[in-house]
């Protein structure tokens, strides 16, 4: 057992890789800024999500977890209870362990309803007779989907492979964009290093009517942002969303109330 067994409440991250991870300086400003002793918050890359029975073993004060790429999903069936939102969103970002038991919760939903919203609000004073497309269907574009049917926001799956319910990028052309004022990226095409990639459209169909947020939030403006701005359009990115679901996680593992 290693160092991190001397605190009283230990917190991290899973997933892999994890070098573009923020969360941990994240949550160690937050202790030092806000005076939290006893607590560290620590990555943890496992290659293999069987890992995780392994690291709560080594870590009998680990209080909670994020989970990160790619195990979302995988992660479901070591969990004992699942919140309303991680259940219908079908992943998890957030997870509580007490007393032996993991509880699985979703703030990515908190994080973006908040911060789409707010956006929104503010740049165009609402949402009402919007349209959006939805770049990516994994676990982010859950939440994202979830968020949206709650703001009744009527929206298309886009990915790289069609469907009943889905368009390929190749479906997406002038006329599909010209309908659809909200993007949303939740791929992670454009995160760094590989900063140059970006979903697969026809930009110049886009104008100053078109809204597009981008989950990704390093760097601060993506090459998908970047080609939205070039045609007028308002842009966002996705660090609002990553503090939103990083406080409303530490909510969750430092009080009673269940998150959404
Ligand atoms: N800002 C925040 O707080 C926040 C929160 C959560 C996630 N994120 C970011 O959102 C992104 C996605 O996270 P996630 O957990 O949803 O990942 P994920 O489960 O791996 O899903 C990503 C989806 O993107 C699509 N995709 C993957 N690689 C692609 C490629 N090379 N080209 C085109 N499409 C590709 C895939 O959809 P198809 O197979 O259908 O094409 C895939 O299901 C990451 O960059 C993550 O950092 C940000």
């Amino acid at each position: 057992m290693g160092p991190l067994t001397n605190y009283d409440r230990l917190f991290g991250l899973i997933g892999y890789p994890l070098s573009h991870s923020f969360s941990k300086k994240y949550f160690s400003e937050k202790f030092e800024q806000e005076s939290i002793t006893g607590a560290c918050y620590e990555l943890f890359p496992i290659p293999e999500i069987e890992d995780l029975s392994v690291l709560l073993a080594q870590h009998p004060n680990l209080a909670g977890l994020n989970v990160t790429i790619p195990y979302k999903q995988a992660v479901l069936p070591y969990l004992d209870t699942l919140s309303p939102g991680a259940a219908a969103v079908g992943a998890v970002n957030t997870i509580r362990c007490t007393a032996g038991k993991l509880e699985g919760f979703n703030t990515d939903v908190i994080g973006f309803e908040t911060s789409l919203r707010s956006w929104l609000e503010d740049a165009r004073g609402g949402w009402s007779g919007m349209k959006a497309l939805v770049l990516g269907t994994g676990g982010a574009a859950k939440a994202v989907a979830f968020v949206l049917d709650r703001l009744g926001i009527p929206f298309q799956w886009v990915s790289r492979t069609a469907g009943p319910n889905r368009l390929s990028y190749r479906q997406i052309t002038s006329e599909v964009l010209s309908a659809h004022h909200l993007l949303i990226n939740t791929t992670p095409l454009g995160m760094s290093p590989h900063t140059g990639s970006k979903p697969d459209l026809p930009y110049n169909a886009l104008s100053s009517a078109h809204y597009l947020y981008d989950l990704v939030y390093n760097p601060a403006v993506t090459a998908f942002m970047q080609a939205g701005r070039h045609q007028g359009a308002t842009v966002k990115n996705g660090l609002e969303m990553l503090h939103g679901q990083a406080e409303a996680a530490w909510r969750i593992w430092t009080t009673e109330e269940h998150g959404k």
